[in-house]
């Protein structure tokens, strides 16, 4: 037999009502499928442990997974080789601490319970997507094989970032660097990629093998809003200096958990990681934003324009042809050039 424990936010504000409702439908229907457990509610958070047959309970977890009154599933825990049936007389007792009063331990498993969900959220915003993603589904990523895969790698970061920061003051390089990454990361999720790490003003993130396109289309989109972003921007504002390369290989690499004791990412290495960083810097050498491997290039689908620039030295045994997308860099000028040609005004102190 199977246990699971996991925990979800209210998607809405539910009344007692509600919860009501959700225990005694739950209730009804785990008695006749031989589920047990029981569901609490602290705040707006639901906590429930659910146990039976293996496939009683995985067909539960799945119909809960897609309940909309929920979200922000996080499984804290499967058993999957449980012994015994810890609530073995609860088709589903539902206790909603909120409305539960008495000495004893309520009062501090209530105080513990919502101190968990509150360290839950915060370590939640620090945490990879992919690893929330296969949390909810009920696996433990440290347990997941590696495993080697096919990856479209991005590299992406801002045009002198280095110079702009050292100019700026901290609330501002802050409120540059939040803009920048939350303008990537957004684009690259809305297309379907996953966000692997943030390197100061850097961003790694990976496509599937198929997903050239969408890729492209991350690249595209992340340079038309910065665009928007610097355009709508104050005389002395920041913003203004906000430019960015992007870099993109295509390849076989090695995607799971990998790190130490001190810190695990859930992330990818091998070969087209490289190449990607490297073709993100060369995008200053080359004054082109978006600079992509051949095998990029051959894997989109869509009409792009993207020409062949020349074969470069990329640190391998052989020159790599290096093709870029047409963007539109800045005209007459360096990327370097254009991202701090208004360092001056923006960075002075006001008159
Ligand atoms: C927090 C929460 C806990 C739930 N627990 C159970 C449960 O223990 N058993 C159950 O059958 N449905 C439970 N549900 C409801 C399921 O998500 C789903 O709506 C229901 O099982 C569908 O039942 P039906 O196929 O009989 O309509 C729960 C929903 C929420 C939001």
């Amino acid at each position: 037999m199977k246990r699971m424990t996991y925990m979800s936010s209210f998607a809405r504000s539910l009344s007692p009502e509600e919860i009501d409702q959700i225990g005694a439908h739950a209730s009804r229907r785990n008695a006749l499928d031989g589920i047990t457990g029981a569901l609490l509610t602290l705040g707006s958070v639901f906590f429930q442990i659910i146990e039976g047959d293996d496939r009683a309970v995985d067909d539960l977890y799945t119909r809960v997974l897609r309940d909309d009154r929920h979200t922000d599933i996080i499984c804290l825990r499967t058993e999957p080789n449980a012994t015994h049936r810890l609530f073995p007389d609860w088709s589903m007792n539902v206790f909603d601490l909120d409305q539960t009063v008495g000495g004893g331990v309520v009062q501090p498993l209530k105080l513990l319970l919502g101190r968990m969900s509150e360290a839950q959220h915060i370590i939640e915003s620090y945490t990879q997507p992919a690893v929330s993603r296969i949390m909810t589904q009920g696996l433990n990523p440290l347990e997941i094989p590696l495993k080697k895969v096919e990856r479209v790698v991005l590299f992406t970061d801002m045009v002198a970032f280095s110079t702009i920061s050292d100019r700026l003051a901290i609330e501002d390089v802050s409120e540059l660097v939040s803009t920048y990454l939350e303008t990537c990361s957004t684009a690259i999720a809305r297309s379907g990629g996953e966000v692997t790490k943030f390197l100061g003003d850097g961003v790694m993130a990976y496509f599937d093998a198929d997903a050239a396109d969408e890729a492209l289309q991350s690249c595209l989109d992340i340079h038309h809003e910065l665009k928007l972003i610097r355009e709508a921007a104050p005389v002395r504002s920041a913003r203004r200096l906000i430019y960015s390369g992007f870099g993109l290989a295509l390849g076989p690499v090695i995607e799971g958990s990998m790190g130490s004791s001190v810190k695990m990412d859930y992330t990818i290495i091998g070969e087209p990681v490289n190449t990607a960083a490297r073709l993100e810097a060369l995008t200053r050498t080359l004054n082109t934003p978006v600079l992509m491997t051949e095998a990029v290039a051959r894997a989109t689908r869509r009409r792009w324009e993207i020409s062949f620039v020349d074969a470069v030295d990329l640190g391998r045994d052989h020159a790599t042809p290096v093709h870029a997308l047409a963007v539109g860099a800045p005209e007459g000028m360096s990327m370097r050039s254009a991202a701090t040609q208004f360092l001056d005004v923006v960075a002075a102190p006001p008159s």
